[in-house]
């Protein structure tokens, strides 16, 4: 069974570092594993240490160039499937596809509808996904991943992540989306924000699944530009990575 996990929240609570976290968990754990960056701007391979050459977006602009100069009979879907496996970065533990960036001012609806059905195939073929998402609800109308099982949403200390954690649970709900389940996870946790966080968080019955510290070890690391990967198994980060991962099953 695949299971598919997608990290979203608010702009900078630290969906990447959580998202390059697990997957630093998860090698261990000799599962194959399907990583995505959906955000346009592109951070996970650097937190990851890893290099992209190619995206999904680019292969989207190739299909939409080419649309009206492939003949009839041409299998589209098969086309542009062969493409997106040719984007695929093949690492020693996971594979990587990065979505990259947004589309231009034409209509992708022809390559999102045909892409739809080619990441649920790609998605069949991995035991684990795992999602980072841009900030903001975007990628969810476009719905481009529609069956995710765990919905993990990051916040920071402050209202307006847990607020916006409402809001991608009321948007999951109302676009239909089949999402199984929806935590929270606080992070940049300190002393000082810790009771706020879960007062906040049980106020809008949201379930918080973790709480990961401030990590002064991550900062470093990355405005240093080194990847998250690196940090070490006492790093409070990874350690309280590794309860969430088993609490959402991994
Ligand atoms: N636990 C932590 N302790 C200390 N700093 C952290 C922690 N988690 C993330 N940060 C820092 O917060 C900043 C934002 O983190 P990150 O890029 O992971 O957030 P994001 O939600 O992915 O942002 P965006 O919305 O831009 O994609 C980074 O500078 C990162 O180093
Ligand atoms: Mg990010």
């Amino acid at each position: 069974m695949s299971q598919v996990i997608a990290i979203t929240g608010k702009g900078g609570t630290g969906k990447t570092a959580l998202a390059a976290l697990l997957v630093r968990h998860l090698i261990k754990n000799r599962k194959s594993l399907l990583v995505i960056d959906a955000d346009a701007d592109t951070n996970l391979p650097g937190a990851l240490g890893v290099t992209a050459e190619k995206t999904v977006g680019e292969m989207k602009e190739f299909m939409f160039e080419q649309r009206d100069k492939m003949s009839p009979d041409t299998d589209k879907e098969r086309v542009l499937e062969s493409k997106i496996y040719e984007v695929l970065t093949e690492t020693k533990h996971y594979d990587l596809l990065v979505m990259g960036r947004p589309e231009g001012a034409g209509c992708y609806c022809f390559a999102n509808n045909l892409l739809r059905g080619i990441m649920d195939r790609l998605i069949k073929n991995y035991d684990i996904t795992i999602i980072d998402t841009a900030a903001g609800l975007e990628h969810l109308s476009r719905r481009l991943i529609r069956d995710v099982d765990t919905m993990v949403v990051v916040t920071d200390g402050s209202r307006r992540g847990l607020q916006t954690a409402e809001r991608i649970r009321d948007l999951a709900g109302k676009l239909s989306l089949n999402v199984k389940r929806m935590y929270v996870a606080a992070n940049k946790v300190t002393d000082e924000n810790r009771e706020t966080i879960k007062r906040y968080a049980a106020e809008l019955k949201l379930e918080l699944i973790g709480a990961i510290p401030f990590d002064a070890g991550l900062a470093r690391l990355d405005m240093e530009g080194t990847p998250l990967v690196q940090l070490g198994d006492d790093s409070p980060a990874v350690k309280e990575t590794g309860v969430i991962a088993k609490r959402i099953g991994l």
